[in-house]
């Protein structure tokens, strides 16, 4: 989390006074990869970074915002039908938007927002400023919808004003998360349950490509098109409900690309099945061999890894990590790596060092602590 103090600062300096502070976090998944919109298991928790805003109601007509990080401003008005060209500020105006076509009555405001997600990592930053704002101004302008709802209201954002097809993964987590905890969704019928998360002799750590990850106008619709097209296929509403019996008997009728596709995500949502009974027994190296077998399929059969990814998984399977994958939606980003304590220092060190040697440029290791989700600070 950002200095709150700072942001305060640079609130009164912009605005004059004082004004409430958000924050909401970016997210990690354990695994359950591109199966939230196919109506599978996720298993994700929240990071301590995130996105915080300092917002106070204005009383006027307009909407004002300043992007510290970025050193950007913008103006617009929540009756405005074009809103921002600016794709940045169109999260926070598609929020807006979405807000008041659900009952909440929000009116002008200033803001002074900033965080510390990696952008571009695959952690979610966009999910976090959606969620930050759902809920800030869900709770300023007096509004009663429950996190799921602002939760759905983000997606919505990306969607109709980012334009990324998005599933409610991102959002649900940044939303729902608590300290020290891992959540297994089921997105088809929407419950959840948290798993107290205390790998005795592990740790999670990401390992950033720093290969930007874009989901904005790259091949994730794509995926989920091809996903859509199998279903409908099948006669089911989604690939969840798609067996590989019935995915085998589709093979002539299908694309190569499109049957590599569904198969991944088949398997994916067996393998979130799996991790869950893992964990219940306590056998990580289980867990992390089916960690394995995700990225095996993202690579493979998805086609969302990247050489870098690639390189990082390869590496942490000879450096005897327990498990590791690329984590979120791919194209760059991060690797989550399950390792064992007395291998982490190890692993780290020459991690940087071969993937230095091999592409020219740092990767940046960040350890994972689990925290809580969308919150007003004061
Ligand atoms: C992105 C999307 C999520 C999810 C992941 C892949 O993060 O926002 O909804 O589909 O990719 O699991």
């Amino acid at each position: 989390m950002i200095d709150t103090h700072l942001l305060q600062q640079s609130f009164a300096s912009r605005f004059g006074g004082e004004a409430a502070v958000f924050f909401a976090p970016g997210r990690i998944n354990l695994i359950g990869e591109h199966t939230d919109y196919n109506g599978g298991f996720v298993f994700p928790g929240a990071v301590t970074q995130g996105i915080s805003a300092a917002i106070r109601p204005n009383g006027k007509p307009t909407v004002n915002l300043y992007a510290a990080d970025l050193g950007r401003a913008c103006s617009f008005e929540p009756t405005d039908d074009e809103g921002p060209s600016d794709t940045h500020f169109r999260y926070v105006y598609g929020v807006v938007r979405e807000l008041k076509a659900a009952g909440v009555e929000v009116q002008g405001f200033d803001a002074v927002y900033g965080g510390d997600v990696p952008l571009g990592a695959g952690m979610s930053s966009s999910a976090a400023l959606e969620s930050c704002f759902a809920y800030a101004l869900c709770d300023l302008f007096g509004g009663h919808l429950d996190r799921m709802t602002l939760a759905r209201i983000g997606q919505a954002t990306e969607h109709k004003y980012v334009g990324v097809k998005c599933g409610i993964m991102d959002q649900f987590a940044s939303m729902h998360a608590r300290e020290g905890a891992l959540m297994r969704l089921d997105c088809r019928s929407g419950q959840f349950e948290y798993f107290p998360w205390h790998p005795d002799g592990y740790r999670l750590v990401l390992v950033n490509s720093c290969v930007k990850h874009e989901l904005v106008g790259s091949p994730y619709n794509e995926r989920r098109a091809s996903c859509e097209r199998v279903a409908a296929l099948a006669g089911v509403d989604t690939l969840r409900d798609c067996t590989l019996e019935k995915l085998s008997s589709l093979h002539s009728k299908l694309s190569a690309q499109d049957y590599r596709r569904a198969r991944y995500v088949l398997g994916e949502v067996e393998r979130v099945i799996a991790v869950g009974d893992a964990l219940g027994r306590g056998d990580y190296e289980e867990v992390g061999r089916q960690m394995y077998l995700t990225h095996e399929g993202l690579s493979r059969d998805y086609e969302v890894s990247c050489p870098e990814l690639d390189f990082l998984v390869d590496e942490a399977r000879r450096l005897g990590v327990s498990g590791a994958r690329l984590m979120g939606g791919g194209f760059g980003g991060c690797t989550v790596n399950l390792v064992r304590n007395e291998r982490y220092d190890v692993f780290l060190e020459e991690m940087q060092r071969t993937y230095r040697a091999r592409f020219g440029v740092a990767c940046q290791p960040i350890p994972v602590v689990i925290g809580d989700g969308a919150r007003r600070l004061f």
